[in-house]
């Protein structure tokens, strides 16, 4: 069984939320942009690996976290979750996504009522206050080599890349989501001016009787 939960026309396409049974009796979510597949809630342990895996190389107390974007909400509950997190900005391009998150629809997210969260709606690569988070995490598109919207280019490239180490305080951490290992961009990011530590974790996620390759790629601003 398959239900449509919400659909919208923006500035970015259209946007539809969708709700499915699987034969196990498993509910999952599905977010469709465009008429295409965008994610689904099977597995999200790498949406929750992008916030957990950055969070525990960051250092300090009371910690600022930008997450760019929203999705269904698994990677900014898992900052919420993490110990020493005390503000978390998600900038989230489609209104939609906020609408539904605001009346308890996204599967992570069931509920936007934390004092630490601010939900903005907008491009995340307009959020990169120079020197102001502790981690930033974006996970706006598949990765550098496949885009859903090919405005996300220059945020993989390395004068985005730089923007995002620049929004981070000294010591902090910068990480991103990929659909696929891509050793282009751990280059950028070890090659960046002021980046440290740079790395990338492959993390296997066996769906449909396949496994799949996801990637979250880290790097730290010089201290
Ligand atoms: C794959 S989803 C994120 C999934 C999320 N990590 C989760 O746990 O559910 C990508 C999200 O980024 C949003 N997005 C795309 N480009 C963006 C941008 N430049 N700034 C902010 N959000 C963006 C999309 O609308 C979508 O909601």
């Amino acid at each position: 069984m398959r239900e449509e939960v919400g659909r919208v026309s923006g500035p970015h396409g259209e946007v539809a939320l969708w709700r499915r049974t699987d034969d196990d009796g498993t509910v999952v979510t599905e977010l469709v942009v465009d008429g295409v597949f965008a994610m689904d809630d099977v597995d999200t342990s790498t949406e929750r690996a992008l916030a957990t895996e950055a969070l525990a190389r960051a250092e300090g107390a009371e910690l600022a976290v930008l997450v760019g974007g929203l999705g269904l909400g698994w990677t900014a509950a898992a900052v919420l979750r993490s110990p020493g997190v005390a503000e978390v900005v998600v900038v989230e391009l489609e209104d939609a996504l906020l609408g539904w998150a605001a009346q308890g629809l996204l599967p992570g997210l069931p509920s936007t009522a934390d004092p630490r969260l601010d939900l903005v709606a907008g491009d995340v690569a307009a959020a990169f206050t120079p020197g102001r988070y502790d981690v930033v995490l974006l996970d706006v598109d598949n990765g550098p080599d496949f885009l859903v919207h090919g405005s996300n280019a220059g945020l993989y490239g390395t004068r985005g890349l730089a923007r995002a180490l620049a929004a981070l305080r000294p010591g902090g951490v910068l990480a991103i989501w990929s659909a696929d290992p891509s050793p282009a961009l751990l280059d950028r990011l070890a090659a960046l001016p002021g980046a440290v530590d740079a790395e990338q974790l492959v993390l296997p996620v066996e769906r449909e009787g396949r496994v799949f390759e996801y990637a979250v790629l880290l790097a730290r601003r010089a201290s």
